[in-house]
């Protein structure tokens, strides 16, 4: 299974290559290696991340041409717009003609029920079209340690809960996971633990290297905080991207809720992380207690002041081992509603749909890439760990990954989206 449809290389500059899709120009940057016209290339999160040869290259092409094109006519076909109008369609036509809501707008969005859901829902879906195209990026995520140093309420593997069996998996693990997950077609892998100081900077950046001699992926590093110089290292060494969430918008919420933390420092991180020149996904909580609908569109305009790659939000989904145990989980609609809101505000963004908002419901998933996502991850921790990365009820399966993969690509199919990351369409 391929999860990147390799371009070929028609214009280079200093540090962008122009790849041709069947006669799409689509941009990617190059952090190393060197690059020549006619070279093929696979791109993820509008970076460069191999080069394949022309042999290699031209039956993935081939095999990828027909259903290309017929993706897109489902895709079309599924984005009509409705002709029921409602009061939100106003908003909705200004947010696709680029033009900035005002916080009345987003609470009317945010605030929107009954049959007018469904008219937000396809309003956003159509800009996701109209912006993005249909390509959906499928991640891998695989979570290497559960050992945590923070205590956070909302949290299964806080390190207050005594009741989970904790691992950490080795270098020798990690290895053989990743080949596995390459195996599998993946070509962007999130490395995820807790806080875990159990592996040192040197391990860490040690772990990358070996990772990126062998494979031409996407990394991510999900790590929590480290010190700008780490992660400035682990970049180096060949992990471009990072995934932090800054949980919320709101300084008393998260001093609350991550106590001993401060929000400036998780956000002055990130930006840390942007200046590095990572591809940074981040974002928030919904369903915090005490959080308001005023506190949500917070979160979602800081995200989009961060200019991050990708939107990483979700519903909080309580744990029975944390003090947050008894609180309730927000609606499919209203973590929905997010989603849509995002896409209005923030029209050309990735939009990733959530394992969490998976758990909501068996349909949660497509109503998710309906509502304006555009971005998946599937989980890749081998089995004998995963059920013990416990963050929340709910998200690990006993189904076999290859099920879950094909699975998702026949959902991304029934909904018109390729299962690949094209580069970008400007220079965003
Ligand atoms: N429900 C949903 N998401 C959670 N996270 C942690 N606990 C929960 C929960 N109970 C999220 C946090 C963190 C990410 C790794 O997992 O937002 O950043
Ligand atoms: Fe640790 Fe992250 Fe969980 Fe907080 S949310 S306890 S930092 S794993």
């Amino acid at each position: 299974m391929c999860y990147a449809i390799p371009g070929k290389v028609i214009s280079i500059d200093s540090k962008t290559v122009t790849m041709d899709y069947f006669g799409e120009a689509r941009k990617a940057i190059f952090v190393t290696g060197s690059y020549e016209v006619g070279d093929y290339v696979y791109a993820q999160g509008g970076i460069v991340v191999s080069k394949l040869s022309e042999e290699d290259a031209i039956p993935i092409l081939k095999m990828w041409e027909k259903q290309f094109f017929e993706l897109k006519a489902r895709d079309a076909i599924l984005s009509e717009q409705s002709k029921f109008e409602s009061p939100i369609s106003p908003i909705i036509k200004r947010a696709e003609k680029d033009e900035t809501l005002s916080r009345n707008e987003m609470l009317a969005i945010l605030s929107v029920e009954g049959k007018d859901l469904e008219l937000l829902f396809q309003g956003a879906n159509r800009i996701r079209k109209n912006k993005l195209d249909n390509a959906c990026c499928v991640h891998g995520i695989l979570e290497f340690s559960n050992y945590c140093q923070n205590n956070c309420l909302y949290c299964g593997i806080r390190s207050g809960n005594a009741n989970i069996k904790r691992y950490r998996m080795n270098e020798t693990q990690i290895l053989e996971a990743v080949d596995h997950s390459v195996s599998l077609g993946f070509k962007a892998l999130v490395l995820q633990s807790g806080e875990d100081p159990f592996y040192s900077d040197e391990m860490l950046i040690a772990l990358v290297k070996k990772i990126r001699e062998k494979h031409g992926i996407l990394l991510f590093m999900s790590i929590g905080e480290r010190s700008k110089d780490c992660y400035k290292k682990l970049f180096d060494a060949g992990a471009y991207g990072a995934l932090l969430r800054f949980e919320t918008s709101n300084d008393l919420l998260y001093e609350k809720m991550r106590p001993g933390r401060k929000r400036i420092d998780r956000i002055n991180l990130i930006r840390d992380l942007i200046e590095i020149g990572f591809i940074v996904a981040t974002g928030f909580l919904i369903g915090l207690p005490g959080q308001s609908k005023d506190d949500l569109i917070n979160d979602i305009l800081l995200t989009k002041s961060l200019k991050p790659d990708m939107y990483s939000f979700g519903p909080l989904i309580p744990h029975p081992e944390t003090p947050l145990s008894s609180i309730q989980t927000p609606s499919l609609d209203d973590a929905l509603k997010a989603i849509a809101l995002t896409r209005l505000v923030d029209p050309e963004s990735k939009i990733l749909v959530t394992s969490a908002l998976e758990t909501l419901s068996p349909d949660a998933k497509k109503k998710g890439l309906m509502a304006g996502g555009n971005s998946l991850m599937i989980n890749t921790t081998p089995k004998a760990y995963s059920t013990s990365y416990d963050l929340y009820p709910g998200k690990s399966t006993e189904r076999p990954i290859t099920e879950t993969i094909k699975n998702t690509i026949e959902l991304l199919y029934s909904l018109g989206r390729a299962p690949t990351d094209l580069g970008v369409t400007n220079d965003r």
